[in-house]
């Protein structure tokens, strides 16, 4: 039997081979980042699951501690949780794995960046809208082939500029291809980070 994948998501399927994974911030639900997904490529086919963590009844991929500082095996276990079920989905749905792209906001691109260190063979490509330092592995994982676009907000209150630098060098050390876009602005998406993201979407094969 096929493993079922088992989180409660949407699928909307494409005309082409790319699957984006959408991934929503705290409080968000599987539906959430549906017409963002269709902005960004009306022809990708969309997968977006619903975080399993509630926190005050609002949906998470992982436990948090405070804004901002992470329930760091809780992290892990997530990451390997959302890793087994975008294999299972790809599986089930008859995704190519190496078209995914990756597009998570706020806690969505933390739980992203998290499965780039900690399961590198998952994703190819990411888009991190508005995302910080999830955890630093133990080893380093091999990015080489990995193309990375993080959207940071030159005024974000939750995320500084200085936490997506570090992002951005983290996943570099690793050997990814990182391309950081500062946006004035704060934490919420901005016309341009959209604008930035369909263009930089354009370059990957
Ligand atoms: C997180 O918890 O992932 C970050 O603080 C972003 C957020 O969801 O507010």
């Amino acid at each position: 039997m096929r493993p079922q994948p088992d989180f409660i998501h949407e699928f909307v399927a494409g005309s082409s081979e790319r699957t984006l994974l959408l991934l929503h911030g705290t409080g968000g639900n599987e539906r959430d980042l549906i017409p963002l997904g269709r902005e960004l490529d009306p022809r990708a086919a969309l997968l977006s699951p619903r975080g399993k963590v509630l926190e005050n009844g609002m949906p998470r991929f992982f436990r948090r501690l405070a804004e901002g500082v992470f329930d760091l095996e809780d992290l892990r276990k997530r990451t390997h949780e959302l890793a087994d079920f975008v294999i299972a989905a790809a599986e089930h749905y008859e995704i190519d794995m190496k078209k995914i792209v990756a597009v998570g906001y706020s806690n969505g691109a933390n739980i992203a960046a998290s499965m780039l260190l900690l399961r590198p063979e998952i994703l190819p490509a990411a888009i991190l809208f508005r995302a910080m330092v999830p955890l630093v592995p133990e080893t380093q994982p091999n990015l080489s082939s990995v193309r990375v676009l993080i959207g940071a907000g030159t005024l974000d209150p939750i995320v500084p500029a200085s936490e997506a630098k570090q992002l951005a060098e983290l996943l570099r050390r690793a050997g990814a291809d990182v391309t950081i876009r500062s946006f004035e602005g704060g934490h919420e998406l901005t016309a341009d980070d959209i604008d930035a993201a369909r263009e930089w979407l354009m370059t990957l094969r």
